[in-house]
């Protein structure tokens, strides 16, 4: 038996400033394990698994070698939530997609959160193009993204909207660096809001596949879309238009094995999550992980 995640204890003198940003209750606060960074304390939605599934994401990004935010499993008040490290230094800004599609793409609206069907591939595939000079990093940022697609279609997260991601820039030299930002906010993903007599019923039925299939995503396939594409159709259509990126983003899929998987996901401790839950986030991946493979 693995030993659990060890829990963080957020305590009240290590507060700083809310997060305005994005749509959950969140604050930054002090590190407890002393250094000088700030963490974002996350209470999940009532009723949902949001914190677990914040840091079984985090866990399956770190083992296929995705860059993304640490997360930890963290207590606030008794009141269990998740916690994610700052990847943004001091000296580095974090642009959030939505700021670069407004300055890259003629008529993008930064501020429309819901049923933002400029968001597409395309688009940010244009930004990149825009914000980078030359082909090899221009080739390195849409690599990276395609892992984040490619993790998303794995977790079925449903959420990359135009605020879920960004690049970090810094000044040197008197020039702007910049790079894709590490992969964070994975908190709606692994049928993290079913009731588990729901979960039960997609496991006993085998429809896991259906859960999947009817996944509406925040990335839009075309402007015209009535809704976003699930993140799996994205990464089947976005493969054979953009084999040089998306065939060694799914490739990476190779290291994850159903072990691997199962040790990550029973690690959460069991007063976090149940074991209908934890059955139905395995069932999820393996399946998104076999249609995945079988693009490669
Ligand atoms: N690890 C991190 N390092 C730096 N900044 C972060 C990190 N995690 C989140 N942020 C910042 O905080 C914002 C809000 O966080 P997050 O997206 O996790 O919240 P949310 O409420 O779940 O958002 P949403 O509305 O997308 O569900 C992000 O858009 C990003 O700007
Ligand atoms: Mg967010």
């Amino acid at each position: 038996m693995t030993d659990p995640y060890p829990i963080l204890a957020v305590e009240q003198k290590g507060i700083g400033t809310t997060e305005e940003m994005g749509s959950k209750s969140k604050f930054w606060h002090f590190n407890p394990e002393g250094e000088e960074v700030y963490w974002l304390f996350k209470y999940p939605r009532n009723n949902t698994g949001e914190h677990w599934a914040e840091k079984i994401a985090a866990e399956v990004a770190n083992q296929v070698n995705v860059p993304h935010a640490r997360v930890e499993l963290a207590v606030f008040e008794d009141i269990k939530g998740s916690s994610t490290k700052s990847f943004v230094s001091d000296r580095q800004e974090l642009i959030h997609g939505n700021q670069l599609l407004s300055w890259y793409v003629s008529g993008y609206d930064p501020e429309q959160e819901y049923d933002q069907s400029s968001h597409t591939l395309t688009n940010i595939w244009s930004v990149i193009d825009q914000v980078f000079k030359h082909h090899k990093s221009k080739k390195t940022a849409k690599l990276r993204l395609a892992e984040y697609f490619v993790l998303d279609a794995l977790i079925g997260n449903t959420d990359r909207h135009h605020e879920n991601w960004g690049i970090l820039r810094q000044r040197v030299d008197n020039r702007w660096k910049g790079f894709v930002a590490p992969t964070f906010d994975h908190a709606s993903s692994l049928g993290r809001e079913l009731r588990d007599s729901r979960r039960d019923a997609l496991l006993s039925q085998n429809r896991v596949g259906d859960y999947v299939g009817r996944g509406r995503g925040a990335v839009y396939w075309t402007e015209d879309d009535q809704h976003g594409i699930s993140p799996l159709e994205l990464v089947r259509r976005a493969v054979l238009l953009y084999p040089d990126v998306f065939l060694p983003a799914l490739r990476k899929l190779e290291k994850l094995n159903d072990e691997s998987v199962k040790k990550i996901v029973s690690q959460i401790p069991g007063d976090w999550i149940s074991e209908t839950a934890r059955t139905f986030a395995i069932a999820l991946m393996r399946y998104n992980k076999k249609q995945l493979l079988e693009l490669t």
